[in-house]
């Protein structure tokens, strides 16, 4: 797993609770935040955001890594996932795939809740043999 400097994890942690008290969930009621580590070292922060129709809700993570294109940044070296959830929060299935998109193998991904509970994994671990810019077709 790639390290992370705690002082960083840190920032990161408050970066993703900050993310979570602008989650927009009023019909889950289930508030997400979520904070990435650019490459460059700079911090990224998203929330989730649901939608009177349902499908159309965006997780948190997702958020975030696009919160981070948005601002230039292609490559992160870590997400932290906050939620007030007594059991910690692994990332969807979907933004498994986007964390793929964005995030070595072996970069950190961490839940984290209110209690300072935590968990982490690499990305691998998350999403193996994952489909990958590598996989597409060469046109
Ligand atoms: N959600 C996230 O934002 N991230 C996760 O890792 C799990 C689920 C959101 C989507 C929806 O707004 C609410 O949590 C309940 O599924």
């Amino acid at each position: 797993m790639m390290k992370i400097e705690e002082n960083k994890l840190l920032t990161l942690v408050n970066a993703a609770k900050e993310g979570f008290e602008n989650a927009y969930a009023p019909y889950s009621n289930f508030h997400v935040g979520a904070a990435a580590l650019t490459a460059n070292g700079k911090v990224v922060k998203g929330c989730n955001v649901e939608n009177a129709s349902y499908g159309l809700t965006v997780c948190a993570e997702r958020n975030c890594l696009a919160q981070g294109v948005i601002s230039g940044e292609k490559s992160f070296s870590a997400i932290v996932i906050y939620t007030n959830q007594e059991k910690l929060t692994p990332p969807c299935g979907a933004c498994r795939q986007v964390i793929v998109e964005f995030l070595a193998p072996d970069a950190l991904v961490m839940a984290v809740n209110h209690n300072n509970d935590k968990k982490q994994w690499t990305v691998n671990e998350l999403l193996p043999d994952a489909f990958t810019p590598k996989d597409l077709l060469e046109i």
